[in-house]
């Protein structure tokens, strides 16, 4: 099939590059002239695993990349918009480009068009569009709007859409319904993964289930998914305060809690919160839309606020373990919102970077793919090394606050040797207690107890167990 998918961003380049992968005629289009410039050139713009190789085999062939999203629109029968739904005013989605592709679709539009609704949108987006394309004249019988959330992450996302859990289509015509399955046929009926040279599947790939709903139905899954994710981790992140405070060990909880098969280990993970371009604007968009639908619900506040005290009880346990902070000497490791991805945007190690310099710190940073990106918004006010090592050296603490593969297999001898002060602050619980101290390594990590954290102690009382302050152990 003929598709155009405007925007080139995260979801666009990894969508246009899958969609032209499973065997359509794709054309990528965004208004930004340089980014498009250097996908024309062969850059690949995203640290994204599997991207570079896709894009070398489509592109030119069946993929190309424009700016002229009038002639993308007029070739194309299908048209995927994912362009960005940044957080707007008192956590709205700000729908202002995509309100602006949809009126310049309205204004191409010749012959039918299936008009894919790719970006992460309220409920009643979908209708919207549709009444927008009547209003512009267009003919009911020459356009469907279908709603396509999209679920992939980053750092894994070639994988995630050519190999996803789940395709939601929300639809409400059978012609719509009809395309939709044709464009995802290499999914369902598994020809892609049979294919040699196909980007190679999770171990665990199961069947993919294909959900036809209505279109609000569809929107609201894709804020409920990502809403409910956010829910696990601050949930997770509140259980693992409880832990540290009275000797528990948020890593035995979570496991504990995970292998009841009915919650699951994903997305249990304690750390310094969830950060990226979706949970918290995600979680502040469907907050409205409750709010809209006039019922007192706060349970996505408390999600929230749990989410940004995160990083203020990890700043408070670096205070804790090096006393002042002026004038000392940081190692970060990370920068990214998480591992295997370059995005910093709402990054929570670049929240805690910024916590300690304000402090008065002086912060040497390290991330294997996110330090350009990171300086434009960090500029000179940290030092980037090489590697992690580089960062140590001379520090008066290390902290790690993104969660890469390399950073839970450093070799720690050498990490020992080249710092100041043999302190390392875990943000995301990527070693064990035991490991760091056979290192010679002082180890603070989160929810985790650690011979000293411990600050509740038990009485009992008239038939109660009243939890009350320790005085140490
Ligand atoms: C996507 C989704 O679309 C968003 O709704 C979801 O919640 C997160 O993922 P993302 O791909 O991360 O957004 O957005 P971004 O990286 O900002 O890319 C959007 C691209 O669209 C940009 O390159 C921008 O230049 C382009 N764009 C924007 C257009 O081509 N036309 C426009 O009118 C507006
Ligand atoms: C998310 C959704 O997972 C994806 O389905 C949707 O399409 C876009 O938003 P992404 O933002 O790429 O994907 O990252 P994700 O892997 O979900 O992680 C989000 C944040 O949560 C990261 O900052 C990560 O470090 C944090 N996280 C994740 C935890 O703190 N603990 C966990 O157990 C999992």
């Amino acid at each position: 099939m003929q598709i155009a998918v405007i925007g080139s961003g995260y979801v666009g380049l990894v969508a246009a590059a899958c969609f032209s992968e499973l065997g359509h005629k794709v054309v990528c289009v965004d208004n930004n002239a340089e980014r498009i410039a250097a996908l024309n050139a062969g850059e690949v713009l995203i640290h994204e695993e599997f991207l570079p190789e896709v894009l070398g085999r489509n592109h030119g062939r069946r993929l190309t990349f424009s700016c002229d999203s009038a002639e993308a629109i007029r070739s194309a029968t299908a048209i995927v918009i994912a362009v960005g739904t940044p957080q707007g005013a008192d956590g709205q989605a700000d729908l202002s480009y995509v309100e602006s592709v949809a009126h310049e679709i309205a204004q191409r539009t010749n012959g039918y068009k299936l008009i894919v609704e790719k970006s992460t949108v309220p409920v009643y987006t979908n209708a919207w569009i549709q009444k927008l394309m009547l209003e512009n004249g267009c003919a009911i019988e020459d356009f469907d709007v279908v709603s396509n959330p999209e679920f992939l992450r980053e750092g894994t996302a070639i994988t995630d859409f050519l190999y996803p859990d789940r395709i939601v289509v929300g639809a409400d015509s059978d012609r719509a319904r009809k395309f939709m399955r044709e464009i995802y046929s290499p999914l369902l009926n598994g020809s892609y993964s049979r294919e040699s040279g196909a980007v190679p599947g999770p171990d665990n790939a199961e069947d993919v289930e294909y959900l036809e709903t209505s279109t609000q139905s569809a929107e609201l899954i894709k804020h409920a998914s990502n809403a409910f994710l956010a829910m696990k981790i601050s949930f997770i992140n509140m259980v693992a305060s409880v832990s540290e405070r009275v000797g528990a060990d948020i890593e035995e909880v979570r496991r504990g809690i995970g292998s009841d098969k009915r919650i699951g280990q994903k997305f249990l993970r304690a750390g310094i919160g969830y950060g990226g371009s979706c949970f918290p604007k995600d979680v502040a968009a469907f907050q409205s839309v409750a709010r809209a639908c006039g019922s007192r619900w706060n349970l996505l506040e408390e999600v929230s606020r749990i989410n940004q005290e995160q990083i203020a009880r990890f700043l408070q346990k670096v205070r804790g373990a090096i006393g002042t902070l002026r004038g000392k000497r940081i190692a970060a490791l990370g920068l990214a919102f998480k591992g295997g991805t370059d995005d910093i945007r709402e990054s929570p190690a670049i929240n805690v970077i910024q916590g300690l310099l304000a402090e008065g710190c002086k912060v040497t940073a390290f991330d294997p793919a996110a330090m350009e990106k990171a300086k434009e918004v960090l500029g000179k006010s940290v030092t980037y090394a090489q590697d992690a090592y580089a960062a140590a050296e001379n520090a008066d603490a290390l902290v790690i606050l993104t969660e890469w593969k390399e950073f839970a297999v450093l070799d720690l001898k050498r990490l020992r040797r080249l710092l100041a002060v043999p302190l390392v602050l875990d943000g995301r619980n990527l070693y064990s207690p035991e490991t760091m101290s056979q290192a010679g390594l002082t180890y603070h990590s989160v929810g985790r107890y650690n011979g000293k954290n411990r600050s509740l102690d038990f009485a009992m009382q008239d038939g109660a167990l009243q939890l009350r302050p320790a005085f140490g152990d």
